[in-house]
């Protein structure tokens, strides 16, 4: 199974984005992650396609971008014209999910569908097998640095049976208080995708954490 570590750019210095970025993906990082935020879907504004765009300019990285808004298929242009690689919609955030996950694939990138943590996985039954990517929030999402949600592992388990009934090869991603202490048991359940925003920018040496988080998800790592 390929292992991604996707550092989240809520947690970089913003005033020197590209700095963080390349050090990260120096680092190994797989993707960059990117939480758009719009202050009504979560309680938080960040950023939009335009933060996308300049880092398009910037980088050839997979872009993976996290859209916690309000009908973000109002944004499925705007992000295609970015240059987004990954666009991961809220099943809370949208009616018709079918209709817009569809429409991310025509637009030329890679759906994905997020989900809360009350949010129970029923909710994506039916359209799981369109999504190349299902992220699993760990934490109520609208914030980096807050504590992972132990009830989270059971649920990740049930997420890659439910990909892999499927017949799924879809990214099941990790979002919320990954570090050091909870990437092997979100690895063991089977996610295979790691956000991690707080535990690698405020790391002394986010390189090394980078290996360090990534080793851990070694299935000969001493479980944690
Ligand atoms: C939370 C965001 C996360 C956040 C994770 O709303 O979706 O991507 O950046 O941050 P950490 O890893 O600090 O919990
Ligand atoms: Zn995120």
């Amino acid at each position: 199974m390929t292992i991604r570590i996707a550092p989240s750019i809520l947690s970089a210095d913003l005033a020197h984005l590209a700095r963080d970025v390349d050090l990260v993906l120096q680092g190994g990082a797989d993707q960059i992650h990117v939480d758009v935020m719009d202050g009504h879907f979560v309680p938080n504004l960040t950023f939009g396609a335009p933060v996308v765009k300049s880092l398009r300019q910037y980088t050839a990285a997979i872009l993976d971008c996290h859209l916690m808004v309000e009908r973000p298929e109002s944004y499925i242009g705007a992000f295609r014209d970015a240059g987004a690689t990954i666009m991961t919609i809220h099943c809370e955030a949208t009616s018709h999910l079918e209709r817009h996950l569809t429409a991310i694939r025509e637009a030329g990138m890679q759906p994905g569908v997020a989900l809360n943590p009350a949010t129970p996985l029923a909710l994506i039954e039916e359209i799981v097998a369109e999504v190349d990517l299902l992220l699993i929030m760990t934490v109520n999402p609208g914030f980096g640095g807050q504590s992972f949600i132990p009830g989270s592992i059971d649920k990740i388990r049930r997420a890659r049976a439910m990909l892999d009934a499927a017949g799924s090869h879809a990214a099941l991603e990790v979002d919320g208080g990954i570090s050091r202490d909870t990437i092997a048991a979100c690895r063991r359940a089977g996610a295979d995708t790691f956000v991690a925003g707080n535990a690698i920018f405020s790391a002394k040496d986010p390189q090394a954490e980078i290996g360090a988080l990534r080793a851990l998800c070694r299935p000969d790592a001493e479980t944690a």
